[in-house]
């Protein structure tokens, strides 16, 4: 195993903002000294009033609380602009570039993003957005996604973004567990050449909102698509009439910034809510230190900002540090497998943060792709969202990164806020698949099921000891959701869902989640949701997801469905309920295998037991162990003879 240890480069240990003694006298005092820590790491942020309490957190059922800079007051919009005007204000704050590599890119500076964030915050408040209020934005990649986001910032209004992948159905959920108004997209949406009809998903989610009385449409692809006069007002037009200039509201640390939807074991996605101060801080910092940022360079988070890593990592933490963020439209292998590497070299890209499945995607076309591209430029790379399997990472190295860029693989999660375990890249030697040691502040901690703590080198589930600021505070409408999803499994610790190996070294291996959320190509879904949309088909009895192990998603999504006794399953059937679970959820939640199975393995007392259904998902059937408290042990056996023959 120590043959795949990566020392930290020379250079690195000597220029990087922290090297190796530095972590450690750091991560010391953020553990010892949180108040002090924080306190000083805060003062990145400009405050408008400063705070005098820094951390008021505990896990305990008694006194439950999680809060940070409690009475500081801030605007995260003004820390994303306003502050950079006087010194960088020309400096290019977003370089997008489109769908379509013949489409012209966009440079967008400090000051414009201002002028363009103040124009459509105006626009907000004129349709009635106050403080505290919930906006959907269900937008393709481009700037005016984050102009959006940094308007909401601006009037203390609460964001909460849909994945522009979402079906209406999966839409109009978010909308009304937020009971949002407004809801703000384009005419289409461009990726791979194809269009998404995102103002048609709109329309047809809003058929069940009846309470969202405007939507403001962003022309994209110019597709002539229909507006409903009074409600739906066009973007370009109407921001025209709005006042350049918009003070940012004073809010308070603990003031909500913004919703994001996240499947979970159970029930109906989770509306994760993060704060303000807090979160800002662990944006900034962790963007700051994990990708060894120093002004001027160009960086490029590849991630949706449909998803957490967009927020923290493309929009609010490079923009909090003065950064030139790239924001891609497109998709990795669009027009071919070259393009990632392409748009590296038409802006210089430094510093570039991406997920495993797309580097899986792409090494199954070969190296070429990647050769023929020169990638002088990048000096770090970054990965996340799902496990990195060592042939990948190694692929990464060598090829992408010719052996000169070290990987920052990056563990964290919606509800963190920011990376949590991570290699600092002048301080940490890396080790392939490994997300290696925390970040200042965070605890991991290693126990078995029954709670029990497990001290150096050992397996169980990854827990962690005690608050960061950048911690979700609660589940939107739900605070007791919140405390029951992850203090409740091991009390007093925030339980993540993951499993983990700690090694001799102390180092961190992520093997992924322990409870019943699948991580298909980094994107959580949790099978209780694609389960529900099977049941909702009219020919469907009874239906149990499982995760399988898949080459190039990480994981895939196997269902398990009984029919109603007076329907015949076939093909033509498996292949509508394929289409069935996209057009309600989406396409990220397509089941890879259908089963259709007479019955379902279950106990005595009705519950599904999914261990088996898990372990023939992932052909491992050699031990299925104990099945002896099964009603009905011959459901097994139908399971195995019936297995679809897969690819
Ligand atoms: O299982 C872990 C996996 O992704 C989960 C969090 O998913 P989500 O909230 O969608 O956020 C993804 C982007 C931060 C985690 O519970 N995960 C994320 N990053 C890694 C990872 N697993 C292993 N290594 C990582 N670097």
């Amino acid at each position: 195993m120590d043959q795949g240890i990566y020392p930290v480069p020379n250079h690195w240990a000597n220029e990087a903002l922290v090297d190796a003694a530095r972590y450690r006298q750091m991560y010391a005092r953020s553990i010892t000294d949180p108040d002090g820590f924080w306190a000083e790491e805060a003062q990145r942020l400009d405050w408008m009033r400063p705070f005098s309490q820094v951390k008021a957190t505990s896990f305990s059922a008694e006194d439950f609380g999680i809060s940070w800079f409690a009475d500081g007051t801030l605007n995260l919009s003004a820390n994303c602009l306003d502050r950079h005007l006087a010194e960088r204000g020309d400096a290019i704050a977003i370089l997008w570039e489109p769908d379509d590599p013949a489409e012209p890119e966009r440079r967008i500076s400090y000051r414009a993003l201002h002028e363009a964030v103040c124009r459509f915050a105006n626009l907000l408040k004129a349709r009635g957005v106050r403080r505290g209020d919930r906006v959907t934005l269900y937008l393709p990649m481009v700037p005016e996604a984050a102009v959006a986001m940094l308007a909401c910032a601006r009037i203390g209004a609460i964001h909460s973004i849909v994945f522009a992948g979402f079906s209406p159905e999966a839409l109009a959920g978010r909308i009304e567990d937020c009971a949002s108004r407004i809801v703000v997209t384009a005419d289409e949406g461009l990726r791979g050449g194809r269009k998404v009809p995102l103002k048609a998903n709109v329309d047809a989610a809003l058929a069940h909102c009846a309470d969202v009385d405007t939507v403001i449409v962003l022309r994209r692809t110019g597709a002539d698509v229909a507006m409903v006069g009074g409600r739906d007002i066009d973007w370009a037009t109407a921001v025209e009439a709005q006042p350049a200039e918009c003070e940012p509201e004073e809010m308070g640390a603990e003031d909500p910034l913004f919703i994001l939807y996240t499947s979970g074991s159970t029930g109906k996605p989770k509306g994760v809510l993060h704060t303000t101060g807090g979160y800002a801080v662990w944006a900034a910092m962790t963007h700051q230190y994990v990708f060894d940022y120093r002004p001027g360079q160009i960086y490029w988070c590849a991630a949706d900002i449909g998803w957490v890593t967009g927020h923290s990592y493309v929009v609010y933490g490079p923009l909090m540090n003065g950064a030139t963020t790239v924001m891609f439209e497109g998709v990795p292998n669009f027009p071919d497998a070259s393009r990632f590497w392409q748009v590296v070299d038409k802006f210089g890209v430094e510093i570039f943060y991406g997920a495993p499945t797309a580097l899986r995607a792409l090494m199954r076309e070969g190296d070429e792709w990647v050769r023929k591209t020169s990638r002088k430029s990048l000096q770090l790379l970054g990965s996340v969202g799902e496990p990195i399997n060592p042939e990948a990472w190694e692929w990464y190295h060598h090829v992408v990164g010719e052996g000169r860029c070290p990987i920052v693989d990056t563990w964290w999660q919606t509800e963190t806020g920011g990376a949590m375990i991570s290699p600092l890249p002048g301080a940490v030697a890396l080790k392939p698949g490994s997300a290696t040691l925390p970040m200042f502040g965070v605890r991991p901690e290693l126990v078995d099921g029954d709670g029990r703590l497990i001290e150096g080198a050992g397996e169980g589930c990854l827990v962690l000891a005690d608050s960061w600021p950048g911690q979700m505070r609660t589940v939107w409408g739900d605070h007791d959701r919140f405390f029951q999803t992850y203090f409740t499994t091991f009390p007093g610790r925030y339980f993540t869902g993951d499993g983990c190996r700690r090694d001799e070294d102390g180092y961190y291996w992520i093997t992924g989640r322990i409870d019943d959320v699948i991580n298909v190509s980094g994107h959580r879904m949790g099978t209780a949701e694609i389960e529900s949309a099977l049941v909702a088909h009219p020919k469907v009895a009874e239906a149990a997801v499982v995760g399988m192990p898949h080459d190039l998603k990480g994981q895939g999504i196997y269902a398990y469905v009984t029919t109603n006794a007076d329907v015949e399953p076939d093909d033509a059937l498996r292949g509508e309920l394929i289409r069935w679970v996209r057009s309600e959820i989406g396409p990220i939640a397509s089941p890879d295998v259908v089963q259709f199975a007479p019955g379902l393995p279950k106990t005595r007392s009705g519950k599904i037991m999914r261990r088996i259904l898990r372990k023939i998902a992932e052909n491992d059937v050699s031990n299925l162990g104990d099945t002896s408290t099964l009603a009905d042990p011959t459901v097994v056996d139908n399971l195995l003879a019936n297995r679809p023959r897969l690819e």
